[in-house]
């Protein structure tokens, strides 16, 4: 009998069932997949780490969570540094006085703000009631129709006028020089890819591969003392009350035998309707990659049905209004823990996730 049975070897099985070892529990981590880390783990092609599930880049703004994970692996010095190519003309991500000044050709900041100020005015929103005017409102007309529309047309499969405000709350906006994506002060990505966190986290513990959890669930269930649970909620509750939607994504992934350097930056957006997929990812980049050949992806969004990889989960009224009654289901589990973004619902980006399961061991040994 094990003290935990651990569903899924993402970050968060993996961060609990490392916890957990450590204060002398045994563990029996199953993970329905080939391989563990989820959707963090990168493969390696022609001596590149190809990041399997879209592109991964570790950042956080919190110095334990930055220390908990160096335990693991050492960081490279990655900075996300997007391009947009709308039809054929580069901008720098995020909009920072690069962007404004190849839009423009302002070179002051008053004078991008300007700008930026007549642009919203002349749109004359004053209550955005969807995405599209939301947008103009926040940024004025140029950077919406040349950097959001088609991208997040393409993303969300829908015209802008047709998707809520909300899924825009701000836009960063910066007015320096400035292409670092983010405003975090860690960043970077684990020398020797995701894989080997995640090696070194279950170093020890029992994993069992393409093991799926359903096909013997009541015999799983009393394997354990208890039960971490890191799949779909929906479907731990055989969908009693509807089907939660996601989002999904598929990777077309090439090898260029020809060419070392194909885009020269890890991640191009791009931004028009026409183009089919949102981005390429260039793999190499992210490691600062020397070798004579490439790997290359490119990142179509799609509708997503029931057996469909869940990617992006569609945290809207009707979905939300769901999730909250498997979540009172959940509260009241005694045996099952429910954690990580399939079983909560939620997206979480790595030091989120990371943080949940700490907090969830907290809680779980009483510290
Ligand atoms: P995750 O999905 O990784 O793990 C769950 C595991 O459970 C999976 O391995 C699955 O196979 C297994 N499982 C499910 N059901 C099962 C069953 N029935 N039986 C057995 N096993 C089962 N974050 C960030 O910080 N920086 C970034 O750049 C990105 N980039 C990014 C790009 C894209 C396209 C996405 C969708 C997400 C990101 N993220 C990110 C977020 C990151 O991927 C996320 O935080 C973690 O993967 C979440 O880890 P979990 O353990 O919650 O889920």
């Amino acid at each position: 009998m094990y003290d935990y049975l651990v569903v899924g070897a993402g970050l968060f099985g993996a961060v609990f069932a490392y916890e957990a070892n450590k204060r002398g529990k045994k563990c029996l981590v199953i993970d329905k997949r080939d391989h563990i880390g989820g959707n963090v783990y990168t493969e390696e092609i022609e001596g590149i780490h190809v990041h399997k599930y879209g592109a991964h880049i570790f950042h956080t703004n919190s110095k334990a969570i930055w220390d908990y994970v160096n335990q693991f692996a050492e960081f490279n010095r990655f900075t996300n540094s997007p391009i947009a190519n709308y039809k054929g003309e580069l901008y720098n991500l995020p909009f920072n006085m690069n962007t404004f000044n190849k839009l423009w050709g302002v070179v002051t900041p008053d004078e991008a703000k300007l700008k930026i100020e007549e642009q919203r005015q002349a749109a004359g929103i004053t209550e955005p009631r969807n995405l599209e005017e939301q947008a103009i409102s926040l940024v004025g007309t140029d950077i919406y129709e040349k950097l959001i529309k088609g991208y997040t047309e393409k993303q969300w499969g829908r015209s802008a006028k047709d998707l809520p405000s909300f899924i825009i709350k701000r836009l960063p906006v910066r007015f320096t020089y400035d292409n670092n994506y983010f405003n975090d002060r860690y960043q970077g990505i684990p020398i020797g890819g995701y894989g080997a966190i995640i090696e070194k986290m279950l170093e020890g513990i029992e994993v069992k591969l393409n093991v799926d959890f359903f096909d013997r669930k009541e015999e799983w269930l009393h394997s354990a003392q208890k039960v971490v649970y890191t799949g779909m909620i929906d479907q731990y509750y055989d969908y009693a009350y509807g089907v939660l939607e996601y989002r999904s994504l598929q990777f077309e992934t090439k090898v260029l035998h020809d060419t070392a350097n194909y885009q020269g930056n890890a991640v191009i957006n791009y931004t028009d309707p026409e183009t089919p997929y949102t981005r390429i990812i260039e793999h190499k980049h992210f490691d600062f990659g020397t070798q004579d050949k490439t790997v290359i992806t490119e990142e179509y969004p799609t509708e997503w049905k029931p057996g469909d990889e869940p990617y992006y989960p569609i945290n809207d009224d009707k979905n939300n209004e769901i999730y909250k009654k498997y979540k009172a289901l959940a509260d009241s589990e005694q045996r099952t823990i429910f954690g990580g973004r399939l079983a909560t619902y939620k997206y979480y980006d790595m030091h989120q996730v990371i943080g949940a399961a700490l907090t969830e061991v907290n809680r779980e040994f009483g510290e």
